[in-house]
């Protein structure tokens, strides 16, 4: 089992499945949701349109289309309001659920981008720390994922995820 961090765009990665940080609609937005379905194509959208919208906290797999990805799994993010509205445990059942997807799917390969602290204003470090310890408490339950991918989009988040790995 491979567990690192990565200083990469994820539209670039060749993985069984990268994570996107999607809104509510999953109708598309900025940030790394922009860049995921630039990088995919219009059929991407297509798909996400039949998926009806994702709770916050959920996850949604599609196809990755012209992406080296071969999945794409959407989740939602909490919106940071402070920390007392339950984001943290809402942003651990992000990858948590995600995890559980890909392995549902037999994926042994995953990549999460920093999900929740761009626009929606999550601190880096206190969603890194969710982000690490939901992935290793889930990992025992996915026995198909042999990779983990943290893609950091800066080489601060790099620097960051690797003095907590
Ligand atoms: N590859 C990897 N990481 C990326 C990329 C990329 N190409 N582009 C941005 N990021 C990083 C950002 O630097 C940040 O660390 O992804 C992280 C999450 O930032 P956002 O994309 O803003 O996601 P989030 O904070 O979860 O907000 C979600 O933004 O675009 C909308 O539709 C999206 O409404 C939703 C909201």
């Amino acid at each position: 089992m491979l567990l690192y961090a990565l200083h990469a765009d994820i539209t670039t990665l060749s993985v069984s499945a990268i994570v996107n940080a999607a809104k509510p609609s999953l109708l598309g937005g900025g940030g790394v949701d922009g860049a995921i379905h630039r990088a995919a194509g219009p059929q991407l959208l297509a798909e996400c349109r039949t998926l009806n919208a994702c709770p916050t906290g959920e996850a949604r797999l599609t196809a990755g289309y012209q992406l080296p990805a071969q999945h794409v799994i959407h989740t939602v993010g909490p919106i940071w309001h402070g920390g007392r509205h339950n984001e943290a445990a809402l942003l651990a059942a992000c990858y948590r659920n995600s995890l559980l997807l890909a392995q549902a799917h037999n994926l042994s390969s995953i990549a999460f981008p920093a999900i929740s602290t761009g626009v929606y204003g999550y601190p880096q470090d206190m969603a890194a720390r969710v982000a690490i310890r939901s992935v290793r408490d889930t990992l025992e339950a996915c026995p198909a994922i042999q990779e983990v991918i943290f893609c950091c989009f800066s080489a601060t988040d790099l620097a960051l995820y690797e003095s907590l790995l």
